[in-house]
């Protein structure tokens, strides 16, 4: 019998459905939905079905986060301004106890000292950052493979 397909949901927050005109110096060319497409065309490359889904709304993160459990087994996070201040964030991870990777498109640490500290890394597998779009596929195949090495 084949292994049943993993399901991982992605979270992106505050700010990133501009992505593609916001700051593109900074974040690069490239849309969410650009981001979200490829992103599902790995997961089925992995055997992952990925859901992608954005808010500007921290207790909507929470919201989701918190129904997760028995309908994902992992979670990639891209919280924006949120991973910096969120201890709702923080909470919600540790709450669903599914290995959740924080995602970032810059790499936080090199910028201003206000995006050094991250709120909800201790409530994280690890963390994909300074890769541009990039950084989420990564952080699916890492989460992939942490999961799919879980399931064996
Ligand atoms: C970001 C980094 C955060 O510091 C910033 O507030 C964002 C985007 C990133 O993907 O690089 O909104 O999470």
């Amino acid at each position: 019998m084949s292994a049943p397909q993993l399901r991982v949901l992605c979270l992106s927050g505050p700010n990133l459905q501009l992505l593609g005109t916001r700051e593109p110096e900074v974040y690069g060319p490239t849309t969410l939905d650009e981001i979200h497409a490829s992103l599902r065309g790995a997961g089925a490359a992995l055997g992952v079905e990925v859901t992608c889904r954005q808010s500007n709304h921290e207790g909507e993160l929470v919201d989701w986060i918190g129904a997760a459990r028995g309908a994902f087994e992992g979670l990639l996070l891209n919280a924006g301004a949120l991973s910096h201040t969120s201890l709702s964030l923080f909470d919600a991870i540790k709450a669903v106890s599914l290995p959740c990777v924080e995602v970032h498109l810059s790499n936080p640490e090199a910028r201003e000292p206000f995006r050094h500290h991250s709120m909800i890394a201790g409530a994280c597998l690890g963390k994909v950052t300074g890769f541009g779009a990039h950084s989420y596929a990564l952080a699916l195949t890492g989460l992939a493979s942490h999961l799919s090495a879980k399931t064996r």
